[in-house]
């Protein structure tokens, strides 16, 4: 009877490690290979800054990229003087063809006036916040977004 008990414990102790596993963002998945470049496993979102994010972005983003990520809908036309429209954040903009760290200097530094009227934000919002509207952001993208973007971020470093 007692060797049910002690089963039952390393059971118990399995899950609860793998629990971990997945809890500490530790890649779980397999190793991802594009243009014969491979980088780690995807790793998971830290769901907390998913949740610190999300009403950041309304505050910040939401105005010209859309309460709900989408952009502006004519975002793929530039304009007579010459600038970009808010693209979208989600999957449908091009947002995660680009680097962490490209993205991060982005939001921090804001656009080239001569072509765009987003602002930075580094003297209004901290490197941890700005890191949670980027994983909100991500939040919203498909499995190969995800994928692709973590690689571009990756395969760098
Ligand atoms: C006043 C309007 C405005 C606000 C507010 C704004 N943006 Fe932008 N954003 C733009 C415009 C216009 C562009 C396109 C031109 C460019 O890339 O700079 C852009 C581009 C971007 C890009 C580059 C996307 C790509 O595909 O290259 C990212 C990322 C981004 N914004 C994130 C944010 C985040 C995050 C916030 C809030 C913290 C924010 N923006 C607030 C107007 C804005």
């Amino acid at each position: 009877m007692r060797r049910i008990w002690y089963l039952l414990l390393i059971l118990i102790g399995i899950i609860l490690v793998g629990a971990l596993f997945i809890w500490r963002n530790i890649p779980v998945g397999e190793p991802i290979t594009i243009n014969g470049i491979t980088v780690p496993a995807l790793p998971t979102l830290d769901q907390d800054l998913v949740v610190q994010g999300e009403p950041l972005y309304a505050q910040h983003c939401a105005s010209c990229h859309g309460a709900n990520l989408e952009g502006v809908p004519d975002w793929k036309t530039i304009q007579p003087d010459g600038k970009y429209l808010p693209p979208p954040q989600d999957s449908s903009g091009h947002t995660w063809h680009h680097s962490d760290d490209l993205l991060f200097s982005g939001i921090a530094d804001g656009g080239d006036p001569s072509y765009s009227d987003m602002p930075g934000f580094r003297d209004i919002l901290t490197d941890e916040e700005m890191n949670s509207i980027l994983t909100f952001i991500k939040s919203s993208w498909g499995q190969e977004e995800r994928e692709f973007q973590w690689w571009i971020s990756a395969k760098d470093q």
